[in-house]
């Protein structure tokens, strides 16, 4: 049984209203925009083993399968994962802490692929280097994080502001490492949430000290045809990185 940490315990509470959250199609961000630009950086998925690190109720393994890939998840919070088995049974899940040991052998997977989570992890280091055992030699990281540059946006805009539009308080300018608290989901669907901020240069330096080789970045911008549908969201996101996602190679 997996001793659930703080972020842990919060996500398992509230993995129901995370589950509603994703069936509402409410990330309409993540599968329209921050997803397709994964997608391009993963190349052809067809045959490959892949992790979905921090699968949280299965949403991403399972399109991960759509595209023909041998997808598995794993997440540190057992309601969760209870979940991501109950709306794909085809797909094999497991719990999982991902600031330790992961229960797989060296070289198990051609792609490890950790989307949204590293904030909500309190350390990072052993995170890189079992990640880096688990893969196969030129073995592909995708990291997808909310962009450094967005909470420090929100962080601008709360100092500034009387009215506290977005709940990542807790920043101490961009430079600082710092215990946030943040948010997930919308008004019946809405849960506190902690996480940790960090500047890009301290994940980058992490990932690299594990011994990956960084090959591609993006940071996925708003499309045309998301105005069409979305303008309100458009037109008060379109001037910001939302995500970052970071492509790596195991050397
Ligand atoms: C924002 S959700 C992202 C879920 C999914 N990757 C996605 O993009 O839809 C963050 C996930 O990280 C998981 N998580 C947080 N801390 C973790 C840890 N120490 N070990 C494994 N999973 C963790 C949470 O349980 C949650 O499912």
């Amino acid at each position: 049984m997996v001793k659930l940490n703080e972020d842990l315990k919060i996500w398992n509470k509230n993995a129901s209203l995370y589950d509603k959250y994703l069936k509402q199609d409410q990330d309409i961000y993540q599968k329209l925009i921050n997803e397709p630009s994964i997608f391009k950086l993963l190349g052809n998925l067809k045959g490959k083993k892949v992790l979905d690190a921090g699968c949280g109720t299965g949403v991403f393994s399972h399109r991960l399968k759509l595209k023909r890939a041998k997808a598995m998840g794993v997440d540190g919070a057992p309601n969760l994962i209870k979940l991501a088995e109950k709306n794909y049974p085809e797909i094999k899940f497991e719990i999982a802490d991902l600031t330790k040991k992961l229960p797989f052998e060296n070289s198990s997977f051609d792609m490890v692929v950790c989307k949204m989570v590293l904030p909500h992890l309190p350390t990072v280091e052993k995170t890189f280097t079992e990640f880096y055992r688990i893969l196969n030699r030129k073995g592909i990281l995708l990291i997808s994080l909310p962009h450094p540059v967005l909470t420090f946006y929100f962080y601008l805009k709360n100092k500034w502001q009387e009215k506290k539009e977005f709940s990542w308080t807790g920043m101490e300018g961009y430079f600082k490492k710092v215990k946030i608290k943040a948010s997930m989901g919308k008004d019946e669907t809405f849960f506190p949430l902690i996480g940790w901020y960090r500047p890009l240069k301290f994940y980058l330096n992490k990932i690299t000290a594990a011994g990956f080789l960084l090959e591609k970045i993006d940071e996925p911008e708003l499309t045309r045809e998301f105005k069409k549908k979305f303008p309100d969201y458009y037109k008060r996101k379109k001037e910001i990185p939302l995500t970052l996602n970071l492509k790596f190679l195991k050397l």
